[in-house]
């Protein structure tokens, strides 16, 4: 079976049970603080488990796309080193929310790989939670007898809380798993030694390929497990493992996942794959990592700086210098390999293939700017690396200079047999960081529950305000500020989300304490996180009579509240956004059908939009959207919204869904003009676009290779931004005595000013020279040294040091100091033949240093040329009676 036959016979085959195939949610993740990337099929499923949404069918299945290189569950180091461990990886997964549970789940992974895929089943292994005392676990008997009906007693095993009791993160949905392993070493070993032994310990042919997680419970902060409102099933199976065990491979890179990839390399390298494990190695990584890099880059996220752009950035570049160092390629070559993989994905995982080339362009930009300093980085490193230890100090100039991530640091001192000073690096960088800001640590305390439900209906695309009741509330610390979350049953407030940001307004209690009124929460912002609409809170002060200030929410917090927004703002940003609508569809007209949106801000006072488009617009294309953003505006166009529609109907009538987000079945479309634009969307808009008032851009700018960034402003803003402008011109208009050619007037002002200045200038050569025979006549023969010092009259420095020149041209055997106050402000020259300085040791920097004290000042130069300046004028008749002094006795 090829790899795309494998994976469809694990979708036709949960159908055939009943699941409805879900498509894979991004890799980048949006809404969850827990989690960067999607490290497992459920992420995008974890509001089901919790209770906190509905699930839109009970069995789903689906090949999710997951990422595993940060956080709790991070293989990055076996990468390529091992062959069974991925940074990109595809998990096929079946899902039961409340429905189904072990019996099916156990018996349906047997039929499947027995059945269907005709596994040997004296080669599988599965095993069962054997309990956990300290957590309060019994052990998973009901999981060992349902194996017992399949599989002999010696292939079942208990595992430990680390290996059978499965946790999406350091908080979230867990529960006790049954993972099913393979043993695919040959028979003569396996006679040797019982395969059973070697489940779960690190061995390279004796390899997991399913778990079957019984969602069960949700870690809490506290650490304590919370029962889940229900029972559910969450499998997931390494796609590229089982392909590897299907196809009889003992590495998943011999499969037709990888050798595609693998041989491209290889030819391109000239070097062969199997020759050397050094190079086998590096062909790995680099098949491995182009996947994670170019689906992250599909999904939205450009390699950057910081968080989870920092983590692609550092996968790409330890590809990078692989391929570099042991590969040879010495100029960019991963982004050639985004073809080969949008092909292979075609069908599968369309991204890919619909933003091959903007992706190629985003990892050739990012490989160059790497190249750039990475030979002097590996030339740093062999300087380095000459102790055991690599000192923190070194490791940090390494990132800091030459973009070398630590794990990369790290990676090539363990190939060397050295380790890094981790801490020292730690303290090299916190001291950085230091100079900017404290860390965000964000403290949150466990929810107070008022009444039953998550679930917020949000109101606001009709209404501003709301009587709402509090379903429940939490205390936050962050950065030593005191904020309070609530949850409410209904809420007008919209919350971030699609690049437009959250309401804000009040809250304010019904309920009123005699003294010191109803509560009052300034609500800041509001968010989703997990499924649960977070109004992000101050607490507005209360006083009692007593002048005393509660600093906590009573006991029994009264839970009925008048939710209203500040209406004022909203209607500013229901104006940025659907100017954004407007310019994202003149973009496309006036650009090319190419341009897709890659990140947008709306807020109340402007919106910002990134599209991916090749080069600069120019100064003629964006007159021109400017034209057709406010002739739209012009024509009143009123707003269509259509708020649950099937997704297929909605893109079958041409509306512009973006890549990266992940939609649900129904959806949610805004148009303006049928034949103008269409999108999903569920941000807030004007009734009709005449709401928009004036759209004018104000920057046109580069964000990353491929991404253009466009600014602009509506409504009172531009009003408020043209009317200042308008003034501006007004004014300068008045200083120029009203000319009726404003622009010609500014140029020629400035053509005079230059003539004058060089006038000046010449004037100044000119009195210089003049000066110049002046003081040549005045040397004093002293010793065979023509001496010189002497107080001039010059405006510039530049004009005393021309003139110091011009006396060396004609002054043999010279020693030259030139006083001069150049508008207040002292200033010494000393010059010295060149004969003087060779023969006679004289330095000009030395002498001038010990001059400049008579103007409480310093300076130096060279030792035939220094200058100084100084503080005090009057001092400089003393400084040139000392200057005698210097000169050789
Ligand atoms: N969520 C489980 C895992 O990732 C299936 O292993």
């Amino acid at each position: 079976m090829t790899a795309s036959q494998i994976r469809q016979a694990f979708l036709d085959f949960f159908v055939s049970k009943g699941h409805t195939i879900v498509p894979s949610a991004p890799i980048v993740v949006k809404n969850d603080p827990t989690l960067m990337f999607t490290n497992a099929g459920m992420n995008q499923f974890k509001a089901i488990f919790l209770g906190e949404e509905a699930p839109k069918a009970p069995r789903v299945a689906d090949t999710q796309r997951c990422l595993r290189v940060s956080g709790k569950h991070n293989d990055l180091e076996e990468v390529g080193i091992d062959t069974y461990h991925h940074t990109m990886f595809e998990m096929l997964g079946n899902w039961s929310f409340g429905d189904y549970f072990k019996k099916e789940a156990i018996a349906w992974s047997w039929e499947l790989l027995t059945e269907v895929y005709k596994l040997d089943k004296s080669r599988l292994y599965v095993t069962y939670f054997e309990g956990d005392e300290k957590e309060g676990l019994a052990k998973d008997q009901e999981a060992y007898d349902l194996w017992a009906q399949f599989v002999a007693p010696n292939h079942i095993l208990p595992g430990n809380k680390k290996d059978n009791f499965w946790e999406m993160g350091e908080t979230g949905p867990c529960g006790p798993c049954s993972e099913i392993h393979y043993d695919s070493r040959p028979d003569a070993d396996r006679k040797e030694k019982d395969g059973a032994e070697l489940v779960n310990g690190d061995h390279d042919q004796v390899i997991e390929i399913w778990n079957n997680v019984f969602m069960q419970f949700n870690r809490l902060r506290d650490g304590s497990l919370q029962p889940l409102p229900a029972k559910h099933v969450d499998t997931g199976m390494g796609f590229e493992r089982l392909v590897r065990v299907l196809q009889g491979k003992t590495s998943n890179y011999d499969t037709d996942v990888f050798q595609p990839l693998i041989q491209f390399i290889a030819e391109k390298s000239g070097i062969a794959y199997g020759k050397d494990i050094k190079t086998d190695i590096a062909m790995r990584v680099m098949a491995d990592h182009i996947r994670a890099i170019s689906f992250a880059i599909a999904d939205g996220q450009l390699p950057s700086n910081n968080k989870a752009g920092y983590v692609i950035r550092r996968i790409l570049r330890r590809a990078v210098r692989y391929a570099y160092q042991y590969l040879n390629f010495k100029e960019p070559f991963m982004n050639q390999l985004v073809p080969l993989l949008a092909q292979q994905f075609d069908g599968v995982f369309p991204e890919i293939v619909d933003q091959k080339d903007f992706v190629q362009k985003v990892i050739l930009e990012e490989e160059t700017s790497f190249l750039r300093t990475l030979d002097q980085g590996i030339k740093k490193f062999n300087e380095i690396s000459t102790s055991d230890v690599i000192s923190g100090d070194a490791a940090f100039e390494l990132s800091d200079t030459f973009g070398f991530p630590l794990d990369l640091t790290e990676l090539m001192a363990r190939e060397k047999g050295l380790t890094v000073d981790i801490a020292g690096y730690e303290a090299a960088l916190a001291q950085q960081k230091n100079r900017s800001k404290v860390a965000a640590t964000v403290n949150a305390g466990d929810w107070v529950v008022l009444r039953p439900g998550d679930n917020t209906r949000f109101i606001g695309y009709d209404e501003y305000q709301s009587y709402s009741q509090i379903l429940k509330y939490r205390k936050v610390v962050a950065q030593g500020k005191e904020q309070y979350h609530l949850v409410l049953d209904i809420t007008p407030f919209y919350a971030e989300g699609g690049g437009q940001v959250g309401d804000t307004g009040q809250i304010v209690t019904e309920w009123a304490d005699e003294r010191t009124g109803p509560i009052v929460f300034d609500v800041k912002d509001v968010k989703k996180e997990n499924g649960l609409t977070l109004h992000i809170c101050d607490l507005q002060p209360t006083w009692t009579e007593a002048g005393e200030k509660p600093t906590v929410l009573p006991q029994n917090m009264p839970n009925r509240v008048n939710a209203y927004i500040n209406t004022g703002l909203r209607m500013l940003t229901n104006a940025n956004h659907s100017a954004t609508h407007l310019m994202h569809a003149a973009l496309k007209e006036v650009l090319g059908t190419h341009v897709a949106q890659k990140g947008s801000l709306v807020n109340p006072e402007y919106l910002r939009f990134d599209f991916s488009h090749f080069a600069k617009v120019s100064e003629d294309d964006l007159v021109v959207i400017e034209r057709i953003v406010n002739q739209k505006i012009m024509e009143d166009i009123p707003l269509e919204e259509n708020r649950d529609m099937l997704y297929n109907d909605a893109i079958n009538a041409g509306a512009t869904a973006l890549f990266g987000e992940k939609y649900g079945s129904t959806v949610r479309m805004i148009t303006f003009d049928a034949n103008f634009s269409s999108e999903l969307c569920g941000g807030t808009h004007v009734k009709a676009t005449g709401q928009i008032g004036f759209f004018k851009i104000t920057s046109e700018s580069a964000v990353a290779a491929g991404v253009r960034r466009i600014e602009a402003i509506t409504n009172a803003v531009s009003l408020n931004f043209i009317q200042d402008q308008s003034k501006m011109v007004d004014d300068i208009k008045g200083l120029l005595k009203n000319p009726k050619d404003m622009t010609k007037a500014i140029a020629e002002l400035l053509e005079e000013n230059s003539k004058l200045k060089k006038d000046q200038g010449k004037a100044l050569l000119q009195k210089a020279s003049g000066l110049k025979q002046g003081l040549a006549d005045k040397a004093q023969n002293i010793n065979g040294i023509n001496f010189i010092a002497e107080m001039v009259d010059l405006p510039t420095a530049d004009a005393v040091k021309t003139l110091a020149y011009g006396i060396k041209d004609i002054v043999a055997d010279m020693f030259l100091v030139l006083a001069a106050d150049i508008e207040g402000k002292p200033n010494l020259t000393v010059m010295l033949s060149e004969n003087l300085v060779k023969e006679k040791g004289l330095d000009a920097g030395k002498i001038v240093r010990e001059l400049a004290k008579e103007i409480q000042g310093g300076g130096g130069g060279q030792p035939f040329f220094a200058t100084a300046g100084g503080k005090d004028a009057s001092g400089l008749q003393r400084a040139l009676d000392k200057a005698k002094e210097f000169l050789p006795k």
